[in-house]
């Protein structure tokens, strides 16, 4: 079969890779620990399943219309502007199949053939597949652990060509848990602004901040020229499997989104939506449980982590990810490179990581502690013996 050249710039994400190993494993029957998948293990809110289940009572069953129903854009309209000082009117908000198709539909109307995006790194997998898909040019921008995978507004403004497009930023970011200060947010704003860029806040893991720190987002600004926001239901509020996201912007932009949607999928599952509604106006108090419990596993997790010898770990401020440095195990007895020890970890220990190489650093993997505390410190101690032992 013929495939297309658009076709053939994408691949499969390394993470679902590994999820699927990890599931062959398990189905042979090994007890494995798996720090591989990216969601919440904790169920969906009763609260948010009730209202779900009284959709399909009601038979709220058929099309919506695509951009989803008034009462779920008002929903988010609301939230946000509750949580975060933002204005958007119900015509600069589109409900999308998950956060996920927001940054796909936002990447096909604004990139051209040859646009430059601006991508730090290490990034989640899916916006460089995203970005080639469109046609775009990522160019990335290199963050260090040493200096906590900071993104700085003066380092951006640095890879700035006729050609930029787009930046991307995602804070909390996945794989990292770095955390974007409000000041440096605001400065590159400012930068997109003054050099008539698009800034795509990716605000997935905005409610999930450790020590303290409050969720903000640059949707207070009140700017539509240069700011898409997109976000998602499903790390939130434990709804990775409902399908629900969002972008807020430009009514302009956000209509061409919605053209490309409507000849898609159309709108988001109905019931979904309904699902979403309860989520964003009912009791948040399950987004406070899910995030004290998140970090509890981070201190125990970073700390089991920079225990075994040789590995060292920046602290996350936000997410549910860790991305230790195993630099100093690679190439040791014919390991050939961070795919190879993560294979072997996976074979020898039954432990399931992502490699750095798909988050674009050769000498990282990445662990998931949306996972039990038992799970963490069966894990923590295989991966000590592990290493040790190699
Ligand atoms: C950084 C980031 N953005 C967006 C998404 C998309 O999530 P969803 O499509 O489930 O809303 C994910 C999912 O893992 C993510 O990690």
């Amino acid at each position: 079969m013929q495939l297309s050249e658009r076709i053939s710039r994408i691949s499969v994400s390394s993470t679902l890779a590994v999820v699927q190993k990890a599931a062959q494993l398990r189905a042979s029957g090994v007890s494995l620990v798996d720090f591989g998948a990216g969601e919440p293990d904790f169920p969906t809110p009763d609260n948010i399943k009730k209202a779900a289940i009284e959709a399909i009572h009601q038979n709220f069953t058929k099309y919506t219309p695509t951009s989803g129903t008034k009462e779920l854009k008002e929903a988010i309209v609301e939230r946000h502007a509750k949580d975060f000082g933002s204005n958007y009117k119900i015509e600069e908000c589109l409900v999308t199949v998950g956060g996920k198709q927001a940054i796909f539909e936002a990447a096909a109307a604004v990139i051209n053939h040859g646009d430059e995006v601006i991508l730090p790194v290490p990034y989640w997998v899916s916006y460089l597949d995203i970005v080639n898909y469109a046609g775009g040019k990522v160019v990335p921008l290199t963050t260090r652990e040493a200096d906590d995978f900071q993104v700085r507004a003066s380092d951006v403004e640095k890879l700035i060509t006729p050609k930029t497009r787009l930046i991307i930023v995602n804070s909390p970011n996945n794989p990292t848990g770095a955390v974007i200060p409000d000041e440096e947010m605001e400065k590159l704003l400012a930068l997109a602004k003054s050099r008539n860029v698009l800034l795509m806040t990716d605000e997935c893991y905005c409610q999930f901040l450790y020590d303290g720190r409050k969720p903000f987002s640059l949707g207070h600004s009140g700017d539509r020229d240069h700011l898409i926001i997109t976000g998602s239901l499903s790390k939130t509020y434990a709804m990775t499997g409902w399908r629900v996201g969002f972008a807020l912007g430009a009514k302009n932009l956000l209509s061409n989104m919605l053209n490309l949607q409507s000849h898609s999928t159309s709108n988001p599952t109905s019931i979904s939506q309904k699902a979403a509604v309860e989520a964003l106006r009912g009791p948040q108090d399950s987004v406070r449980t899910m995030l004290a419990e998140y970090q509890r596993r981070r201190d125990k997790i970073v700390a089991g982590l920079r225990a075994i010898p040789g590995i060292t770990c920046a602290n996350p401020a936000g997410a549910f990810y860790v991305y230790p440095n195993v630099g100093a195990y690679l190439k040791k007895n014919g390991t050939a490179n961070c795919q190879a020890l993560v294979d072997r970890l996976l074979e020898e220990a039954h432990v399931a990581v992502v490699p750095g190489p798909g988050f674009g650093t050769e000498e990282h993997v990445r662990l998931s502690y949306a996972t039990s505390t038992e799970n963490i410190e069966e894990g923590l101690q295989r991966m000590k013996k592990f290493f040790v032992e190699m």
